[in-house]
């Protein structure tokens, strides 16, 4: 980044009030963008996908953000291995499909080969004296937690030992080993990634545009409503692993470790899971005896969310495609034994989530729209907007960092 560049940016920061919501360039300036790629997206750990959806060696499926795509492949002997879905020739895409199986990453442009562990394997009429060790795939780090699959593009990515050790309970409780892919949605939302990430952390929108999620979850209500259902919910569960909260998120992550979260909060009128009604969806996962009518918040990195009731388990996450548009893939999973159509319907399964995201994504562009006017100012934040308010804190401090 050019110094000018970084000094505009140092000067956005510096100007921008704490308590309000983030002053309009931070939204629409392509050096802040670059930045933001720069220091976030290629620094963190991201949500990539989970075991279940590569069971076999050569199975594989990408992830794409800004301009970078990520093959995440099963390897002969199976494991799991990231690399930079780029050409050592001459840079073409190899895998052009987001999922399938390969024996081999062959280029389809001039055939060089790669084995699913990155190594050139073979690439014709290439001049003697050729090296094919030094033109393997560029490796990307992976990290496989309880079957969820992370990558961090950066040779110093954070450490997972905290949040690995605080959540290694929740993982077995909820039996991340033993999910599955269910569905899977992405949702394409013409609009900043940050409005789409804010939007999901604060609840204070739930209420008037949510009103099949409001029904169920106390979150959606006034901060000491929700308080005292919360206290009522966690008493004599001290000991109950399900019931502990970790909050190392955003700016209150240890130094040099990934941040996270972990918290239960309590459903409403005798919900058991996140569905039509309340009602059950899916057979118990884990190790989970019987429904407590609560669901857990999970954050695991900056940009992956996990909410887990009873019997499923949503998965979030959002991702730039430019500095105007994002993705936001939401993932379905339940018991690895259950059936579709006989232990679960999957219309009734996506439903509250699926009409979710997409009142979520018609308020996100409304709000981009409106932060597009030269009429848009930083307004005031509410007290239900307080986890936002870490994420802009912890935002600032990563862009200037
Ligand atoms: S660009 Fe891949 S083989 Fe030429
Ligand atoms: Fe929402």
């Amino acid at each position: 980044m050019s110094s000018p560049s970084r000094l505009k940016i140092q000067d956005l920061v510096a100007a921008q009030r704490s308590g309000y919501s983030l002053a309009q360039a931070f939204y629409k300036d392509q050096d802040v963008y670059q930045q933001e790629i720069n220091q976030i997206f290629l620094k963190h750990w991201l949500y990539a996908g989970h075991v279940s959806q590569i069971p076999q060696s050569g199975d594989y499926f990408t992830l794409e953000f800004d301009t970078e795509s990520v093959i995440v492949a099963r390897n002969s002997v199976g494991e799991v291995k990231a690399h930079m879905n780029v050409c050592r020739h001459r840079g073409s895409r190899i895998c052009l499909e987001s999922s399938g199986s390969k024996k081999s990453l062959t280029c389809p442009y001039h055939a060089w080969s790669y084995s699913l562990d990155g190594e050139l394997l073979s690439a014709r009429t290439m001049p003697e004296g050729f090296d094919r060790s030094q033109h393997g795939l560029h490796k990307v780090q992976v990290a496989v937690l309880h079957g969820l699959i992370f990558i961090c593009l950066s040779e110093h990515a954070p450490s997972l030992d905290a949040l690995a050790r605080d959540l290694a309970e929740v993982f077995v409780l909820f039996g991340f080993d033993t999910m599955k892919l269910a569905e899977t949605k992405s949702y394409r939302i013409p609009a900043n990634w940050k409005l789409a990430v804010e939007n999901y952390q604060e609840c204070y929108h739930c209420a008037p545009s949510h009103p099949e999620f409001a029904q169920i979850h106390a979150m959606a209500k006034a901060p000491q409503v929700f308080q005292t259902a919360k206290a009522n919910f966690h008493q004599d569960q001290q000991n109950n692993p399900k019931f502990k909260a970790f909050n190392r998120y955003f700016d209150l992550a240890e130094a040099g470790q990934e941040g996270y979260q972990y918290d239960r909060n309590p459903l409403l009128r005798g919900s058991v899971s996140g569905s039509a009604g309340g009602k059950a969806v899916a057979p118990l996962l884990g190790n989970i005896s019987d429904y407590d009518g609560g669901a857990s918040e999970l954050m695991v990195g900056p940009l992956s969310y996990f909410l887990l009731y009873d019997d499923h388990m949503l998965g979030y996450r959002f991702l730039p495609l430019s500095e105007d548009e994002c993705v936001c893939d939401v993932s379905w999973f339940v018991h690895e034994k259950a059936l579709a159509g006989k232990d679960y319907q999957l219309d009734q399964l996506t439903w509250l989530w699926d009409v979710t995201t997409q009142a979520d994504k018609k308020i996100i562009m409304n709000n981009q729209q409106g932060v597009d006017s030269r009429y848009y100012q930083s307004g005031p934040l509410s007290a239900m907007e307080h986890f936002q308010q870490h994420f802009l804190r912890w935002y600032l401090q990563a862009l200037t960092r």
